[in-house]
């Protein structure tokens, strides 16, 4: 996630992009830099931290005057946050600049070919990479700018929203896109570039929002000449008109920012294994793991800390790594761990959880576990936070901001995130079969297509949550891998419907929860196809014959739950350890309907917060 910037008019730039990087530090905020071109010569201020950071080294830096330029606000994936990773990137002649949203996966192998041909690098970015193969393609075929972007595109292998500028061509700007945003704002005689519209809001409402595999030449006073990029074909431009508010673009159209990000979780799922994941190859890279190989290979035992949601992860970590690394594992509330004098020893791993990185709970006890000699292994979300920087090493999951109080693409990514170390594990040790290894790799790359399957239940799902939006109590049931999962929806209806709801594993029931069934109780049990099938239907049974009201997420094509289920909603097949990740979708779905048609605040829950830092 970055934010991407650009202007080319008759006023000053400098304003124009500063105000626009403002409104796009939602998509991240490692670092923030600008080029502009006063008429002369490029002018270029980037730092390490925020856009008001910037706005500081602006002034003391650069004489920030011109009429074209562009700017970035960077959610670091390749290359530490530091000043010389940020964008804007200079070309090896200092002619080109680039600005960059996205990852380019082959950019080892296109840099070891630059080097040979004499190309050097200051940053450790995939985008450096990017401008200088634009530069040695302009050079080698002698073509304008527009058609060496295209070039080298055509060589690229990854997902990118770009806006490069030539000093020797001051009255244009060339973008390009492919799995990455970027919208062209069309004013009187000017023109503004953004990874979404609000950069430009107040001064046009007409946009051009770029399709996957088109770029266009941005010329001053002249207009937007769109092509296809493999192809070359001309594109006929279409222009919208813009009918939305700033704070409705800033939630990308969706009512709430919970529904937007429930959406996002395939592409939050891809961007978290993206560069990690390479299932063709068989291979899982993540650094975090690879440098402390020996640490986690050495540990008896692996304890999670975590709290809420974030811990709901670490339990189904419980069982994936158990099953698939044959690593003892702890979950422990982080708020008990820290209080409760625990037996930690220097042999131990420990994995804190947190989506925020400054939760004060997990953050006490990084520091008790730390205390005591063990190695922590952070998984957390928001780059540079306060338990990314106490733990000795880490993974970030890459689920973008996540706004909505309500947890939903965090826990999925850090489930991708576990899993991922869990093969990795299993893998070294060997504790998975080489077959099987590759099986889980190419189900893994599969899940964000098939949850984006799940999500096409939502007008099904709006209808269950009507017929149970007036329930007083509810309870979740799952088993093995999606026994976290019962708990995380039960959490999930309470925290923004207040509806009391509990999570249990299913066959606990009747150890005392069975007492609470009658016609009143709607009870949503998790029953796929993979895991304690059979066990789960007689669970259902049970509570059927006692007048509850059944609610079935099943795997497509079911049959026995269906025949016993008062509603069934459907999520795609896949392997039982991956299950969670499609299991979780329509039960938060279901919670985010039955708190609006409660007509409850869905993103800022009475009496919560998004980070918790007091304990
Ligand atoms: C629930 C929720 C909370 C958080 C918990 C931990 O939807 O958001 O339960 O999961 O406060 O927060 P992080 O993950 O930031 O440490």
């Amino acid at each position: 996630m970055c934010g991407i910037v650009g202007y080319i008019g008759e006023r000053e730039a400098y304003p124009v992009i500063l105000e626009g990087l403002k409104r796009l530090e939602y998509r991240g905020y490692d670092s923030a830099g600008i080029a502009l071109y006063d008429g002369q010569d490029i002018k270029l201020s980037k730092t390490k931290g925020k856009v008001a950071d910037l706005e500081k080294r602006v002034s003391s830096e650069i004489d920030a005057s011109g009429t074209v330029g562009i700017g970035h606000t960077r959610w670091a994936t390749h290359g530490v946050p530091n000043d010389v990773n940020s964008h804007p990137h200079y070309s090896n002649s200092g002619n080109l600049v680039i600005i960059h949203n996205g990852i380019i996966e082959n950019y080892e192998s296109l840099k070891q070919e630059l080097i040979k041909r004499g190309y050097t690098f200051t940053s450790d970015t995939d985008t450096e990479v990017l401008i200088n193969l634009i530069e040695d393609v302009k050079k080698n075929e002698n073509v304008k700018l527009g058609k060496a972007v295209q070039i080298a595109l055509n060589q690229v292998v990854g997902a990118y929203a770009i806006a490069v500028f030539d000093k020797n061509k001051p009255n244009e700007i060339v973008v390009a896109k492919l799995g990455s945003p970027l919208a062209i704002g069309i004013g009187d005689d000017e023109f503004f570039i953004a990874s979404d519209a609000t950069p430009f809001l107040e001064y046009t409402k007409k946009a051009i929002y770029l399709e996957d595999e088109e770029m266009a030449i941005v010329r001053r006073k002249k207009g937007v000449k769109i092509r296809k990029i493999k192809n070359d074909s001309l594109v006929a431009p279409y222009v919208q008109e813009l009918q939305m508010n700033l704070e409705q673009i800033v939630k990308g159209g969706y009512e709430h920012f919970m529904l937007k990000e429930i959406h996002e979780q395939p592409n939050a799922i891809k961007d978290t294994y993206r560069g990690r994941l390479r299932a063709k190859e068989g291979i899982i890279k993540m650094s975090g793991i690879d440098d402390n190989i020996e640490k986690f290979l050495n540990t008896n035992r692996i304890i999670v800390i975590a709290c809420g949601t974030s811990w709901h992860a670490g339990l189904v970590a419980e069982y994936i790594f158990e099953d698939l690394a044959r690593i003892p594992v702890e979950v422990e509330y982080a708020s008990e761990f820290r209080y409760r004098n625990p037996i930690i020893t220097e042999n131990d791993v420990v994995i804190a959880i947190s989506q925020s990185g400054e939760t004060a709970d997990t953050l006490a006890a990084i520091k008790l576990a730390k205390s005591k000699g063990a190695f922590v292994f952070g998984v957390c979300n928001v780059v540079g936070s306060s338990i990314a920087r106490e733990t000795h090493a880490g993974a970030y999951t890459h689920a973008g901001p996540e706004i909505g109080v309500a947890s939903t693409k965090a826990f999925t990514t850090q489930i991708t995130v576990l899993t991922l170390i869990a093969l990795k594990l299993a893998k070294e040790k060997g504790s998975i079969s080489n077959s099987n290894f590759h099986l889980h790799l190419q189900e893994l790359e599969l899940i964000p297509g098939k949850v984006e399957q799940a999500l096409k239940s939502d007008a099904h799902i709006k209808q269950v949550a009507e017929t149970y939006k007036d329930a007083k109590n509810c309870l979740y049931l799952g088993r093995g891998f999606n026994f976290p999962v019962a708990l995380e929806g039960a959490l999930k209806l309470k925290e923004i419907s207040y509806i009391h709801a509990e999570g249990y594993p299913a066959a606990e029931m009747k150890h005392g929860p069975i007492a609470l069934i009658d016609e009143q109780m709607p009870v949503f049990v998790i029953a796929t196809k993979k895991g304690h099938y059979e066990k789960v239907v007689s669970n259902i049974q049970e509570i059927k014959s006692r007048k509850g009201k059944i609610i079935g997420i099943v795997t497509e094509g079911d049959v026995d739950v269906k025949n016993l289920a008062d509603h069934t909603i459907e999520v795609p097949e896949t392997l039982e350890v991956l299950t969670p990740l499609l299991t979780t979708i329509p039960l938060q779905l279901l919670s985010y309907h039955i708190a609006v048609l409660l007509n409850k605040n869905v993103d800022q829950p009475r009496n919560l917060a998004k980070s918790v830092t007091v304990e």
